[in-house]
């Protein structure tokens, strides 16, 4: 039986709105932020603009993305903010960390946004739709960032201290699935391996390269796992499901998560001058008992499930959970990143929410 999958119950709404609503109405102009700096790894739930020069056809330049933001039109793979926005501005930053296709020396020094849509934890995810900055290409342009900041701040422990105190989120893995284990005819993945090899092999390289963002001087490192890929509208057209989850990609994507959060407590446990903690998307997103499934993007989809250019968007837009068959629209955006950053339990975040990671004191 497929499970119901909600995000906006009522509840959550509020919280999500009052929280980020404070801030926004607040302003947080001339506050500190609660960290110096805030770098940010990913796919299209994160990018802010970086594949807006790729050769590629994942990208989110055109109307209607961007249709909510300050500054509308932008790269972002939703009508607002991104997760990774929020989380920030939860951070108190007064504006959004800059793409690294365009951040300066100076706006380096706050943190980098090297999320692109469509990349993955392994190398070839996304191939066939074209460029893309993988997680391996993302770190070698953190190392690259790095000598920027040393440069500015010609002083290499006091880089390495700024570095220390900085948060760092990783959310990527959902193009291993969407874009390679499921579509068979672009890649080989799912003849090499099953579903539950597929699992402990990405879980194992993604082990490796959280190691090399501590190896960088990442000390406090949120990773988030996956939400219910079988949920997005895209996969339950894809799999003629009729409106209900598809239960077999979720069960699949779940033994990833399942791997992940074990290897990520043992990165906190073994290296005892970091954190490392992780995000259950999933439990974020849990299914509330009797809601109906969401199955309809708010915006006219093409069919590789993105917007179509100039598309009239629904104007529910706060009341719906994805704006195109796969990207989540902001208010569950906001959903999202308030309970990373305050955990309602220890089942949205564990063992820290970004909250407490701010407040750990790393010895040097
Ligand atoms: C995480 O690491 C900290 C510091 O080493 C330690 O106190 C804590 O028990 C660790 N938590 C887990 C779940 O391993
Ligand atoms: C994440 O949350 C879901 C839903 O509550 C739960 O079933 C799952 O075990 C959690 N996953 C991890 C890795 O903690």
């Amino acid at each position: 039986m497929a499970r119901n999958f909600s995000i906006l119950s009522s509840a959550l709404l509020i919280i999500g709105l009052t929280q980020i609503g404070t801030f926004v109405a607040g302003g947080n102009i001339g506050n500190t932020p609660r960290v110096p700096c805030y770098f940010i790894f990913g796919d299209s739930l994160v990018d802010c603009g970086n594949n807006n020069d790729l050769k590629t056809s994942a990208k989110a330049n055109y109307p209607p993305y961007g249709l909510d933001f300050p500054t509308g039109v932008n790269g972002r793979f939703t009508n607002g903010r991104t997760i990774a926005d929020l989380i920030g501005q939860l951070l108190g930053f007064d504006s959004f960390i800059k793409p690294y296709a365009t951040a300066t020396d100076e706006e380096a020094c706050k943190g980098v946004n090297y999320g692109s849509g469509s990349a993955g934890i392994r190398e070839e995810t996304g191939s066939h739709l074209g460029d893309r900055i993988s997680l391996d290409r993302q770190l070698k342009n953190h190392e690259a960032t790095i000598s920027r900041i040393s440069a500015v701040q010609q002083n290499q422990e006091v880089t390495d201290e700024h570095l220390r105190k900085c948060i760092y989120i990783v959310n990527i893995g959902n193009n291993d699935y969407i874009n390679n284990y499921l579509l068979p005819d672009q890649y080989s993945t799912s003849k090499e391996y099953k579903i539950e090899q597929y699992a402990e092999v990405l879980a194992q390289q993604y082990a490796e390269q959280l190691k090399t963002l501590y190896k960088l001087g990442g000390r406090k490192i949120a990773v988030f796992g996956l939400g219910m890929l079988g949920c997005a509208p895209a996969e339950m057209e894809r799999h003629g499901t009729d409106g209900e989850c598809v239960d077999w990609i979720n069960d699949g994507v779940m033994l990833f998560n399942d791997r992940l959060k074990p290897l990520v407590d043992e990165l906190n446990h073994s290296f005892s001058d970091a954190r490392f903690t992780f995000i259950n998307l999933t439990n974020i997103l849990a299914p509330k008992a009797g809601e109906p499934v969401p199955t309809k993007p708010c915006c006219p989809v093409r069919p590789d499930g993105q917007c179509v250019p100039d598309g009239k968007c629904c104007s529910s837009r706060a009341l719906s959970v994805y704006l195109d068959s796969f990207h989540p629209t902001e208010i569950a955006n906001t959903v999202l990143a308030t309970r990373a950053y305050t955990a309602q339990s220890r089942l949205d975040a564990s063992p820290f929410d970004i909250g407490q990671l701010t407040r750990e004191v790393i010895d040097a």
